[in-house]
């Protein structure tokens, strides 16, 4: 791919793209007309809260704005337009929004966002990035497009302190929505400094079989927040998906391998952060060895052969 920047650590790869600083700058339009939400939801509740992990045990299904049109779904889905990107932040706080030209195809859904964005957070919006994500390719039967365990996005472990305000993220896919765990998760016996609550997450789903598995629609335009367990989906036939996400933060994502924004004037120093690095345990050593491992390794926990399928954690 021309005008790419290559890069690893810790085995793995990153593709960043070199983006143009020509794109489209969105702003809230004001005479949206807001779809309606449930007026109970523990994400709406949340909002703008300082990280709480008490919040776990409260279960939360994500908040939908429905299927975007037709014509936005062709869009969306065009394929081999859009480079794929990691976290490239589109609104800096008090900023608007900057799509470098490459997401064309993105502009209708990052403006719907904007507008819901303005409608449901007026008084703390100037206070967020926005991250955005993109990804896309053929995702084989049995695989993931992106391998996981059960967890959350936005997590603020044991290395952020103070804590900060919740994340709040959108996402969409054309095909294979993700799963989300409408249960409670318990994590009081947990240790932050010490315990992966990831894997902790993958054995509570998993003891309950995935009974609380609950899936959006393909096009569904849906918001979790930093609450919301959730994993990936297997292909049930080989197909190609689109899949996209805008993540609002307050915090500055600086990791090695997210997309830059010439957009914007900024120059953050990026360095290497994944989370093998913190040396965490599981909480339960004795339970299944697939819900205990990083995708990419064994279940004995050496690495697995270059190509090889990941590993998934057994949820039934
Ligand atoms: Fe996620």
């Amino acid at each position: 791919m021309e005008n790419t920047k290559e890069l690893s650590y810790r085995g793995k790869q990153f593709v960043i793209p070199t983006l143009s600083r020509e794109g489209f700058i969105i702003t809230p339009k004001k005479d949206f007309v807001m779809p309606e939400i449930p007026d109970d939801s523990p994400i709406i509740r949340a909002l703008n809260k300082t990280w709480d992990e008490k919040e776990f045990l409260i279960p939360r299904r994500p908040i939908s704005f429905g299927i975007i049109p037709e014509h936005e779904q062709q869009l969306f889905s065009r394929r081999g337009c859009a480079p794929r990107v990691l976290d490239l932040p589109i609104k800096f706080p008090g900023s608007t929004f900057r799509l470098p030209k490459e997401f064309a195809q993105d502009v209708p859904v990052t403006q719907r966002i904007a507008n819901i964005e303005h409608a449901i957070n007026p008084d703390c919006l100037d206070e967020y990035y926005c991250y955005f994500t993109s990804d896309e390719g053929w995702v084989e039967v049995g695989e993931l497009q992106r391998e996981a365990p059960c967890h959350v996005d936005g997590f603020q472990g044991e290395r952020w302190k103070p804590k900060v305000r919740n994340n709040h993220t959108y996402t969409l896919g054309d095909v294979i929505p993700t799963v989300y765990y409408e249960q409670p998760f318990h994590t009081d016996h947990l240790d932050p400094a010490k315990h992966d609550y990831f894997w902790e997450f993958n054995r509570q789903v998993k003891e309950t079989k995935s009974a609380h598995a609950w899936r959006s629609q393909p096009f569904e335009l849906t918001m979790m927040d930093c609450y919301s367990v959730h994993r990936g989906d297997k292909a049930k036939v080989r197909v190609y998906r689109r899949w996209t996400r805008y993540s609002f933060e307050v915090r500055i994502f600086d990791r090695l391998g997210n997309a830059h924004n010439p957009m914007f004037d900024y120059n953050w120093e990026m360095v290497p952060r994944d989370i093998e690095a913190l040396g965490l345990v599981p909480y339960d050593s004795n339970a299944d060895a697939s819900l205990n491992v990083f995708p990419w390794q064994a279940l004995d926990g050496s690495p697995l052969p270059e190509g090889a399928p990941k590993t998934q954690p057994n949820l039934l």
